[in-house]
């Protein structure tokens, strides 16, 4: 099946599959069933063969799944095997924590460069990640062959930021601004809101 057949909301449970995957590794299990696969998620079995049907199943019958192949196919299906490079616009509050951030490379996303329009601005981040002025955008992205940018910087910005970003051949930006963004059609957005999150948490705590 083409990928982008795909429902988002099978895509959006395979990171967690493959979190729970690299657990079973660690604790040196070498294979599982889907029943008890699905007892430590806390989702059916049905869903899982479901969910990994649509790539071709992966599950021997009266075997289960072999963990290590199992981790190794969603990482592939997830693009982990491929190495991105990111930048990171807006180097505040959140452009710094995501820098801070060093798991991000165990997945094979390596944050190359912070970029702010504040020249002022101090570099905090405790990874040595450097920090540019907007200026050298484009250059940097071309040199460093760039395919994700992340999008830290206030919603009044974040068009234009994004349209010059496009213009340098980014093909993914992991967007935090809260602002929808309409670019080419191979680009692809994805839109990261926490307050949504909080939001549901919010009304799933309603009445309880
Ligand atoms: P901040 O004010 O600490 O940092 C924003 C940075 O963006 C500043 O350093 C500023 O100089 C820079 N900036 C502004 N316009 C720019 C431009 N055109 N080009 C390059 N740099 C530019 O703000 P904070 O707390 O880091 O938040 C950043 C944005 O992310 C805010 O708009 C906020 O609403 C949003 N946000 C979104 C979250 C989410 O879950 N989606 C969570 C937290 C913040």
């Amino acid at each position: 099946m083409n990928h982008k057949e795909i429902s988002r909301a099978v895509i959006g449970r395979l990171p967690r599959y493959y979190r729970y995957l690299g657990e079973l590794k660690e604790e040196g299990i070498e294979r599982i069933s889907s029943n008890e696969l699905s007892i430590r998620m806390g989702v059916t079995a049905s869903q899982i063969r479901q969910d990994l049907n649509h790539f071709g199943g992966f599950g021997q019958q009266g075997y289960g799944y072999n963990v290590n192949n199992l981790h190794e196919e969603i990482a592939k299906i997830l693009g982990l095997n491929i190495e991105h490079k990111l930048i990171i616009i807006g180097a505040g509050n959140l452009g710094q924590a995501l820098a801070n951030y060093g798991n991000f490379e165990k997945r094979g996303f390596h944050i190359v460069g912070l970029f702010d329009e504040n020249k002022d601005l101090q570099n905090t981040n405790k990874r040595d990640i450097p920090l540019y002025p907007m200026e050298h955008l484009e250059e940097f992205i071309a040199s460093h062959q760039v395919d994700i940018a992340v999008l830290a910087i206030p919603k009044a910005a974040a068009v234009e930021v994004a349209d010059r970003l496009v213009a340098c051949g980014i093909k993914g930006i992991w967007n935090f601004a809260h602002t929808d963004l309409s670019l080419p059609k191979d680009v692809i957005v994805e839109n990261v809101h926490l307050s949504e999150s909080l939001m549901q948490l919010s009304y799933r705590m309603i009445g309880k």
